[in-house]
């Protein structure tokens, strides 16, 4: 983290300001700047630059994921807790009265009783924006179906952006400027897209991104415009292993989850310690990890996805804080504009 802290100026918390008592349900609600004072702020609290544990200690957080998950209710629930907040939890739709057909507007309301924010991960994408009708406080989408996983992306990036602070902190020289390879579907894989979206943003250093699937058209209708309107040039293929030798950054996901197509092409998807990587190219992968990732890379270089993994719990602390609006009482001068 200090590489973030080194090549850029001090926080503005105006910026972190917008963020006060927002929802969170797309990563399009962060521009550059936004992201940019997150990452710093998580980079902060990560190398201890000042004390948080009080922070959030009148706050509850309940995180209802009514779809399984390790990291992401996790590191929420760690976040909470390492700025001295509260947590209720939801692990499981069965154990609540979803199992007996409660309306997403009764839980809505006793989300409102119970606590001050509510992270969310749910199967269906619309019941994100049906929950956000009957709530009274923030909610923050934490996977909504196939649509959006807006703090992976936050997590994603705060990962690439330790690894190369000039991304977002820099101007690079056009030879040193990104070429990404995303492995999936932003039409259809929620953290892909998050993502992308994401991607769009550090335009001015990334020269290329090649979506790769067995896909004709892999991207959704959500993301179209956005994608043509990008000044990124932005392509297609089906020939990752023919590609390996000029990504900088590879984006995998779990492709089982693309069904009959990852049965069909074998490993073509797939990474090992085999496989013909630059020297210097990172992976990430939003894990749970399936056999496109064999464990081989753990130990090399290339892995840049337990780093991700692990800055999770951190730039949501940043986002929490901004989200509260409990950073002015905060963070100490010295670390301001
Ligand atoms: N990255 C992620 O969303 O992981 P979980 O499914 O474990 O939350």
């Amino acid at each position: 983290p200090q590489g973030v802290l080194d090549a850029s100026p001090g926080l503005q918390l105006d910026v972190l300001d917008k963020l006060h008592n927002q929802s969170v349900l797309t990563a399009a609600l962060f521009d550059k700047e936004m992201m940019c004072e997150l990452v710093k702020l998580a980079a902060l609290m990560q190398l201890k630059r000042f004390p948080v544990g009080h922070a959030l200690n009148d706050r509850i957080m309940a995180a209802a994921f009514f779809e399984p998950s390790t990291r992401t209710r996790l590191s929420f629930e760690s976040a909470m807790l390492h700025l001295g907040g509260k947590t209720i939890s939801v692990a499981d739709a069965k154990t609540t009265g979803v199992a007996k057909g409660e309306s997403l507007r009764d839980i809505g309301q006793m989300f409102n009783s119970y606590a001050d924010i509510v992270a969310v991960r749910h199967t269906e994408q619309s019941a994100i924006q049906e929950l956000c009708e009957y709530l009274r406080i923030p909610l923050i989408n934490g996977g909504n179906g196939s649509d959006e996983h807006p703090t992976q992306a936050l997590a994603d990036w705060y990962a690439l952006l330790k690894w190369r602070p000039e991304i977002a902190f820099g101007e690079l020289d056009e030879k040193f400027r990104l070429n990404i390879g995303i492995i999936g579907t932003p039409g259809n894989m929620r953290t892909v897209k998050s993502f992308l979206m994401l991607a769009l943003l550090f335009h001015k250093n990334i020269n290329h991104i090649t979506i790769f699937s067995e896909m004709a058209d892999p991207l959704g209708d959500d993301i179209r415009e956005l994608v043509k309107s990008s000044p990124i040039s932005i392509d297609f293929s089906q020939n990752l292993q023919q590609s390996l030798e000029y990504l900088d950054v590879i984006y995998m996901n779990a492709i089982a989850f693309l069904g009959d197509g990852y049965r069909f092409f074998g490993d073509a998807f797939s990474l090992n310690a085999e496989s013909k990587l630059k020297d210097d190219t990172v992976i990430l992968h939003p894990l749970a990890r399936g056999e496109e990732l064999s464990v081989d890379l753990d130990e090399t270089e290339h892995n840049l996805y337990f780093n991700q993994a692990d800055g999770a719990v951190w730039i949501r602390q940043a986002l929490l804080l901004a989200v509260f609006g409990r950073l002015r009482d905060l963070v100490p001068a010295e670390y301001l504009a």
